[in-house]
């Protein structure tokens, strides 16, 4: 098989786990309105990217190789993550539910995550077993995330689609 330096499609989507993660962190740290405003966008923008990417990608390769119910709880999840983060987006640190809103996203992609890549029973482990090509996904996630990254760069962050939440509009 050919070298290649692009991550596997689990490699990537754990990193981006791993930097959100940091900047949560970060946040909670951070004083001065203009520093945790400058935070919380770069995490609305890193989990709309991530999970754009899980969901037009990763999570359509997982259908039928995965629980089904697992991976119906994750997009409802990320349903869930798109609310929070369109409210954070919306205001700023002079909301004086900001720092609970950023908390709560935290909490919320923190168990996400941990369905995500539990040992064993995991979505990313029941995908490695039932033998998806991880190769293949993590160059077609990598292409999508760069170029999804300069878009929003460029446009700001749009509002979010809700996949599994048809009564609701944000
Ligand atoms: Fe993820
Ligand atoms: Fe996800």
């Amino acid at each position: 098989m050919a070298e290649t330096n692009t991550p596997d499609a689990v490699a990537l989507l754990k990193a981006d786990h791993r930097a959100v993660e940091e900047l949560f962190e970060k946040f909670e740290k951070a004083s001065g309105d203009g520093r945790k405003r400058e935070i919380a966008e770069k995490i609305c923008m890193e989990l709309t990217i991530h999970a754009q990417i899980e969901e037009e990608i990763f999570y359509p390769a997982c259908e039928g190789k995965v629980e089904e119910d697992m991976l119906k709880e994750a997009y409802v999840e990320h349903d869930g993550a798109k609310v929070l983060i369109a409210e954070i987006e919306k205001g700023g640190p002079d909301d004086e539910y900001y720092d609970a809103k950023v908390k709560v996203l935290s909490e919320q992609i923190e168990h996400h995550v941990q369905e995500e890549e539990q040992r064993m029973e995991g979505i990313f482990a029941q995908a490695r077993k039932a033998g998806l090509d991880m190769d293949a996904l993590g160059e077609q996630l990598a292409a999508r995330k760069s170029e999804l990254m300069e878009t929003y760069q460029s446009s700001g962050l749009p509002t979010p689609t809700l996949e599994t939440m048809t009564e609701t509009t944000i």
